[in-house]
């Protein structure tokens, strides 16, 4: 019986452990956890979603602050299109993390940065394209299309002097947005260097509708393999979403898969950014707490426990100091259903806003707690302590489980002495 260590991902020169840690986004997948990824031989991924707020908490930094006194004149204005990042600072912010980042890793793995196109951040190609060529610059080994068809994104990059060495993938849940994506970035003449297929149980923002639950990974992986045969193309293809055992991801790599992304079971780690009272949150999540809801101002369904505090909140947007999610125009539905609670309750002091969510600020205070659907397994990887709390696990423990484990097995961190 074969377990992942008998196979190996070959990416350029790179022979890899072919596990790849999906990006979670606002700092979730930190820098630690990517470098674990790396060290132990495998893929990790930072993320740049709202790298100016997890700039100030890394590196104590002050480009929130410096925003807000900026806008700070249009508080309390609904309409928020005045309120722009300035790229400049954008820049800064994703040299800092990814140059902190890449100067601490060790071992023969990669670290991969997550760039997620629906951060639209009220100049999507603008703010995408620095966040792209900032993360190349600072010397990212690879970068994750995530969020978004990216039919425009290798246009955006095609001129950086990396463009040909970085290792670009995409993030797609169906083999017609990778048509498309493919259609589209022909014109650069470079193909993708990893496709990564996401079924319907990974956590964060799904590519799928509310039908989530119809679709499978396993029969999009082999549509995904079959055209990439029947056009000739020799793309590494990694599945994602719902992959929870070693075994697991055994059966796509002998299907054909180059690799896996994985991220749920990195949640409850010590490197992930969750603080520790929502990683046991995570660990307690029973299956019927696992939602998939329409809250996400993004127009994604997103999956998260039914527990998370960000839902029915219904705080003051936060533009002036965040902004992430302002489309080319300004808007943001979270704005929209907001000020139509206010309207409709003119005498609250404060609303409730169920229909949509402040991305943004939830995020940042880890209040929205996105998660896979399998979450509700992680109790079963891990010892219950005295006092009722769930073992945290080490990044090297979960990766290595996945690594070695065969016949669904999950192998048990050592329990703490008494
Ligand atoms: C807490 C959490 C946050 C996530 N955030 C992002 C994100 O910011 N961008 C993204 O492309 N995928 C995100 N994902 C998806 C993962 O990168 C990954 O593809 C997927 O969750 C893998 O499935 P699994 O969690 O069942 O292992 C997130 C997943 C989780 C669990």
């Amino acid at each position: 019986m074969k377990c992942v260590d008998d196979f190996r991902l070959q990416l350029g020169k790179s022979e890899l452990v072919p596990i790849m840690i999906g990006g979670m986004g606002v700092d979730i997948s930190t820098a630690d956890l990517a470098l674990e990824a790396a060290r132990l031989g495998g893929i990790g991924h930072i993320s740049d979603a709202m790298i100016k707020t997890v700039a100030d908490r890394r590196y104590n930094t002050k480009f929130v602050k410096e925003k807000l006194a900026l806008y700070k004149y249009n508080v309390l204005n609904a309409d928020k299109s005045s309120v722009k990042f300035d790229l400049g600072r954008l820049e800064e912010a994703t040299r800092l993390h990814v140059e902190a980042t890449m100067g601490r890793k060790r071992g023969s793995g990669l670290v991969f940065i997550n760039c997620m196109e629906k951060l639209t951040m009220n100049a999507p190609k603008e703010t995408l394209r620095v966040r792209m060529r900032a993360a190349m610059d600072a010397g990212i080994e690879g970068i994750t299309l995530a969020a978004g068809l990216h039919l425009g994104s290798f246009g955006l990059i095609e001129d950086h002097p990396r463009f040909r060495d970085v290792k670009l993938g995409i993030i797609v849940s169906s083999v017609r947005a990778l048509q498309l994506f493919l259609k589209k970035s022909a014109r650069t003449q470079r193909l993708p260097d990893y496709i990564v297929v996401e079924g319907p149980l990974a956590g964060g923002h799904l590519g799928f509708g509310m039908d989530w639950a119809k679709y499978d990974l396993a029969t999009i992986v082999a549509e995904v393999l079959q055209y990439l045969r029947d056009e000739h193309l020799d793309i590494p293809v990694i599945p994602a979403g719902g992959i929870f055992t070693g075994s697991d991801a055994t059966a796509f790599l002998e299907q054909g898969a180059a690799a896996v992304q994985v991220a749920t079971r990195f949640t409850v780690t010590s490197e992930c950014g969750l603080p520790d009272d929502v990683k046991q949150e995570y660990f307690k999540a029973t299956e019927d707490e696992i939602i998939v809801n329409e809250i996400s101002p993004t127009g994604y369904p997103m999956r998260m426990i039914n527990r998370s505090p960000a839902i029915g909140d219904g705080i003051r947007p936060n533009c002036e100091a965040y902004g992430y999610l302002l489309d080319a125009s300004g808007k943001c539905a979270y704005i929209t259903a907001y000020n139509r609670e206010v309207a409709a309750h003119p005498e609250a002091r404060k609303v409730k806003v169920w229909d949509k969510t402040c991305l943004c600020t939830h995020m940042r205070n880890f209040e929205v707690w996105t998660c896979g659907q399998l979450t509700y397994r992680l109790k079963d990887t891990t010892n219950r302590l005295s006092d009722g709390s769930y073992q945290v696990l080490s990044a090297e423990h979960v990766f290595q489980d996945y690594q070695f484990s065969k016949d669904q097995k999950l192998s048990l961190p050592e329990a703490p002495a008494a």
